[in-house]
């Protein structure tokens, strides 16, 4: 397999599982952060994860200290020279995707893949942003990373078909499974998905239950993981009203509009469950 180094942009609730995941499964991962004190919180959360898993019984110790001695934390795009494959994961914001492809491309080789871990925004147009238009393609991650096991592939018309062997045999090297998708906004799982948790607040907004009995009734009555309410602080008030927009921008159709209450959150600064309060309240960060 020719994929031996992984870069990783951003170290917020995605990049730092992607970065974990990476480094466990015996890559050499260096994940960039904007700032020293974002880049600490990052590889802290990823610390964190590790430490659970020895404490569980998952992981050996020694497997912990070995996956740590693989990561290195970077606010240089520089020290991303010699990757050979670089997994994106900052803001779902196009213009700033834009910005760190450009400073990327700039210092990786002419055979390194770049990829997106965007969840609405199409790769066409993140690909078309990038240098290696053939080598670019959407990887498209779940939350928690460690422990989903999908990894959405998508190709644009421009992906070269040697790129999705290799980030196919990538995504199984890290014991996920990959699906392949059209590049349409949201893939597979968001086009789905993004409407039901949209639609959990609009029925709360109605009166139709409470934030609780909304998420109890999903949890009891259909069996899911968590209720909408519970997930929705779980994915980042922020990041979901981020990508309600750009899906709407795309489709032009109701069911993926921002609620107003989710817009009136995300500007009270509440996040979700990594601010401390979203429909929840997680106690001060
Ligand atoms: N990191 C690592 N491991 C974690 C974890 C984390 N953040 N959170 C939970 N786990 C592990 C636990 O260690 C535990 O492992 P074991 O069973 O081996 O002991 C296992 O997951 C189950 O955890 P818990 O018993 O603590 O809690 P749970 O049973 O409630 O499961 C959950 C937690 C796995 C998160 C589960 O609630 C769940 O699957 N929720 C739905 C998550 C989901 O839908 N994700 C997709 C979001 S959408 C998205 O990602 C796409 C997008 O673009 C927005
Ligand atoms: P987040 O807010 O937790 O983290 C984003 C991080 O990117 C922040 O720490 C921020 O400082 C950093 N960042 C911003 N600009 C940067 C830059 N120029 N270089 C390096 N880092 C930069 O967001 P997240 O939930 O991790 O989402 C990241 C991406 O993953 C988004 O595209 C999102 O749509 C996608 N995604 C999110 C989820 C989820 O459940 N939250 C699931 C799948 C995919």
């Amino acid at each position: 397999m020719a994929i031996r180094k992984v870069g990783v942009l951003g170290c917020g609730l995605m990049g730092s599982g992607i970065a974990e995941v990476a480094a466990k499964a015996g890559f050499d991962t260096v994940v960039r952060e904007v700032t020293i004190d974002l880049m600490e919180k990052g590889l802290g959360r990823l610390r964190g994860s590790l430490d659970r898993a020895v404490e569980k019984g998952k992981l050996a110790a020694e497997d912990r200290d070995a996956a740590l001695a693989r990561l290195r934390g970077t606010t240089d795009f520089t020290d991303l020279a010699g990757c050979d494959l670089v997994i994106e994961a900052i803001v779902e914001n196009l213009d700033e995707k834009k910005r760190v492809y450009a400073a990327v491309d700039a210092v990786l080789g002419e055979g390194a893949i770049l990829a997106s871990n965007t969840s609405s925004l199409t790769v066409t147009q993140l690909a078309m942003a990038s240098r290696r238009p053939d080598r670019f393609v959407g990887l498209h991650f779940f939350n928690p990373v460690p422990v989903m096991k999908l990894v959405e592939v998508v190709r644009t018309l421009m992906t070269d078909t040697s790129v999705l062997d290799e980030v196919g045999a990538f995504c199984r090297a890290l014991g996920k499974e990959p699906v392949q998708c059209r590049d349409n906004s949201g893939f597979i799982v968001n086009r789905l998905l993004v409407p039901y948790i949209l639609d959990a607040i609009r029925a709360h907004e109605e009166g139709v239950g409470s934030i609780e009995d909304i998420d109890r009734a999903m949890q009891l009555g259909c069996g899911y993981p968590m209720g909408p309410f519970t997930l929705l602080d779980f994915v980042g008030l922020d990041t979901t009203y981020f990508i309600a927009e750009i899906m709407f921008e795309e489709y032009r159709e109701k069911r993926f509009a921002p609620p107003p209450l989710l817009k009136q959150m995300v500007q009270a600064g509440r996040f979700g469950k990594k601010s401390g309060r979203g429909f929840y309240d997680y106690g001060k960060r």
